[in-house]
């Protein structure tokens, strides 16, 4: 089904150049065609004959040419593919693209595309982490561009860090999984919601939990942990913009709910358990809280004080896990039920464990290692873990996340004998 999509290949000026040789190979094994654009700098690089031998079609430099505007104009080349990807991107063109900057026919590409853009930079490291490639990065996520890579490695300077264009494979299966997707963005004023032609989730009701859940030591003291609640809270918008009625039983978050859903607000984890099971039955379950693990067993009636004997100590008791109380339901389960694993080590391992031990259906598991800066932060990167396999995605913003999970699970809901 993903066979014979049409890329569109941006090559701008980089040593990595030449690997994108390799990458339309590869790509061309998986039976879709490819069209190459390249910038001046990029034929500094590797010559356009190869990729025309490689790609078998024309290779496209000049925005200006006037015969290619008589054989395809510029828009209609951009328009032609069902993914425009830019390999290598340098800083150059995603400084231009972050811009809206369109001097050259690559950049005009980029602009002008209405599909998805994917881009793998390639750069050295002290320009990939300069803050103006950084704010430029963090502008492309917004606007929805798929990245994959830089990785950490020894780079054509000398230096060793981050900033090393991804693996063509690498390049490729992201490809793939991007066109697993919708890729054509609809015009502006056409309705842009992944889910508003249709409303797959019409009729379901989705039960999702969000942020983080405090317990009290005392009543002005709380365990509690860094969740901003971002996550679940997107997922309930792209549950109630897929048709469904949303109940998001959420922990106290900095944020406010989306319209729309029924918020139900608590505090502790056996409060989040209490609701989620009061607002029973449910199609699809998403346990993307972060729930206390622990409670403090006897919380102190009154602030506990300062006696000068040494700290307090603390007897904790476990809580009630609710995702797989929900997972293991032997009445009324949910038709699908899914649960994240934030980890800091070992994600694979620990989420197929969490996946079996929780009885989901699916674990979306995610690094929440303080440089990944996902905990509280505006982006995800994300692991998709099933009984069929697991499958990486792109760092995204966590909305696009939502979007594109809620639309894999109204899918396989979809197919499910009722
Ligand atoms: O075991 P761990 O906390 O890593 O599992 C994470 C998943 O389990 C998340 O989906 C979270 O919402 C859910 N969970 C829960 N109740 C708990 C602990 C975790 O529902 N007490």
């Amino acid at each position: 089904m993903v066979k014979s999509k049409r890329i569109l290949l941006i090559v701008s000026g980089g040593i990595a150049a030449y690997k994108s040789l390799e990458l339309i190979r590869r790509l061309r094994e998986r039976g879709f065609s490819v069209r190459v654009v390249m910038t001046k700098a990029a034929q500094e690089f590797v010559s356009p004959l190869s990729f025309a031998a490689l790609s078998g079609q024309k290779v496209y430099t000049e925005l200006f040419a006037l015969t290619d505007e008589a054989e395809m104009g510029h828009i209609e080349l951009s328009r032609d593919a069902d993914l425009v990807v830019a390999v290598p991107a340098t800083a150059n063109i995603m400084g231009k693209l972050a811009s809206g900057i369109a001097d050259d026919l690559a950049s005009t590409l980029l602009l002008a595309t209405d599909t998805k853009i994917l881009m793998a930079p390639a750069m050295n490291l002290r320009m990939w982490l300069n803050p103006a490639t950084q704010r430029n990065l963090e502008t492309l996520l917004r606007d929805g561009v798929i990245f994959v890579g830089p990785n950490d490695g020894d780079m054509a300077c000398g230096e060793f860090g981050p900033g090393r264009m991804a693996e063509p494979l690498e390049i490729a299966a992201a490809i793939e999984n991007c066109l697993k997707q919708p890729t054509k963005i609809p015009a502006p004023g056409a309705a842009a919601s992944p889910s508003s032609g249709s409303k797959p989730l019409a009729g379901r009701h989705v039960l999702l939990t969000s942020g983080p859940t405090h317990e009290p030591i005392d009543p002005v003291r709380y365990i509690a942990n860094r969740s901003s609640g971002r996550q679940g809270h997107a997922i309930a918008a792209a549950a109630r913009d897929a048709g469904a009625r949303v109940t998001l039983v959420s922990g106290p978050v900095p944020i406010a709910a989306p319209h729309g859903v029924n918020l139900v607000s608590v505090e502790t984890a056996q409060q989040m358990y209490d609701a989620v099971h009061a607002h029973l039955p449910a199609d699809i379950f998403i346990g993307a809280a972060a729930v206390a693990d622990w409670k403090v067993s006897a919380p102190s009636k009154g602030k506990i004080k300062k006696t000068g004997d040494g700290p307090p100590a603390l007897s904790l008791s476990e809580n009630p896990d609710i995702l797989a109380s929900i997972g293991k339901l032997k009445k009324g389960r949910p038709l699908y039920v899914a649960g994240f694993a934030a980890e800091t080590g070992e994600l694979e391992k620990n989420g197929r464990a969490k996946l079996v031990k929780k009885a989901c259906d699916l674990i979306v598991a995610n690094d929440v290692n303080p440089e990944t800066g996902v905990m509280g932060g505006d982006f995800n990167t994300v692991r998709l873990i099933t009984k069929a396999g697991i499958e990486d995605w792109p760092i995204l913003p966590k909305e696009e996340v939502a979007n594109q999970l809620i639309a894999r699970i109204a899918k396989l809901v979809s197919e499910l004998k009722r």
